[in-house]
């Protein structure tokens, strides 16, 4: 990675971690318990990718207002996601960002309502922060509450789930990858893009460059869990080997699914290109992806 960019993704980081800190409410706040693991599983490392394209977006053009806030609010639905994603019943998982996940480390029912929590107070927190400013508060609402739902990303997960062990089918597979994952990164850049008032043909843009983004993610998280070791993933791998799930790598093996990665990666780039505005670091960190190690 270059170190201009690794800079420019070091300062997101602190930006939306100084932000996590500041929002949400103290471990010791009644239930204690459940602020613990709130706060646990929010604070435990991950990538902070989505808060990075958010704020990339919102770079492009001038901003109407602070995004830490948007920023915050999207790491708390993606995190609650994770911990309903581990559960015992989802795909047993007990490691999680290096550490233990949320269940293993509190126990089932905590983790089921830590993850119930977090996912209102996106919300909670979208509302109050940008209350003032009416008509971005309902864009970022909207973006995020319609990418979430049951026919996007929680539409994806049952799919993902009940298609374990059943023959793989393209079509099935798109409509898992498509949801469970295109649709929350693709709201962070439109969240961020709506930062700046955008017309319909740049939000059109965007959402075409995060469908594409959103695809190449997944397909590169499934190539990890069959290529790389816990240590450097900070979750188990094999995992969707194990449970039969429909990946890219299954269709596709593995060349196979680094081709696709690429191929939706550079229409990512395409569409983000005719976007315009002050887009480097956005290019550069949509390049970076199809990369990663973990
Ligand atoms: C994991 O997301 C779940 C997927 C949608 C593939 P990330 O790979 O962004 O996880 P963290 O936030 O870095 O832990
Ligand atoms: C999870 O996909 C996507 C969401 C949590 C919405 P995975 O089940 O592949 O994610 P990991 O590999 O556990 O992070
Ligand atoms: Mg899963
Ligand atoms: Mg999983
Ligand atoms: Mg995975």
């Amino acid at each position: 990675m270059n170190i201009a960019l690794k800079e420019k993704l070091e300062a997101y980081r602190a930006r939306v971690e100084s932000g996590i800190d500041q929002l949400l409410p103290l471990a010791e706040t009644r239930p204690a318990k459940l602020h613990a693991a709130m706060r646990y599983s929010m604070e435990v490392g991950g990538k902070r990718i989505r808060p990075a394209l958010l704020f990339a977006a919102s770079d492009l053009f001038a901003c109407e207002a602070d995004p830490t806030a948007a920023a915050v609010a999207i790491e708390c639905l993606h995190t609650y996601t994770l911990i309903h994603d581990d559960l015992p019943s989802i795909d047993d998982s007990d490691l999680r960002r290096g550490r233990p996940s949320c269940h293993a480390q509190f126990d089932e029912a905590t983790a089921v309502l830590a993850g119930d929590a977090l996912l209102t107070y996106a919300f909670q927190l979208l509302a109050r922060e940008y209350g003032d400013l009416p008509s971005l508060a309902t864009r970022l609402i909207t973006e995020l509450a319609d990418a979430s739902g049951s026919e996007r990303l929680i539409g994806g997960q049952q799919e993902d789930v009940e298609n374990e062990g059943k023959p793989l089918d393209a079509d099935t597979l798109r409509y898992i990858h498509e949801n469970k994952t295109a649709a929350l990164l693709t709201a962070a850049l439109k969240m961020g893009l709506a930062f700046s008032s955008p017309d319909e043909t740049q939000t059109q843009y965007m959402q075409d460059a995060g469908y594409h983004l959103g695809l190449s993610f997944q397909i590169v998280d499934d190539i990890l869990d069959a290529t790389s070791d816990p240590r450097t993933l900070g979750k188990p791998v094999g995992k969707d080997a194990a449970a039969a799930k429909s990946t890219y790598v299954a269709l596709h093996g593995i060349e196979g699914a680094q081709a696709e990665a690429k191929r939706h990666t550079e229409s990512a780039l395409t569409a983000l290109e005719s976007l315009g505005g002050k887009n480097q670091t956005l290019l550069e960190l949509v390049r970076e992806l199809e990369t990663r190690i973990h």
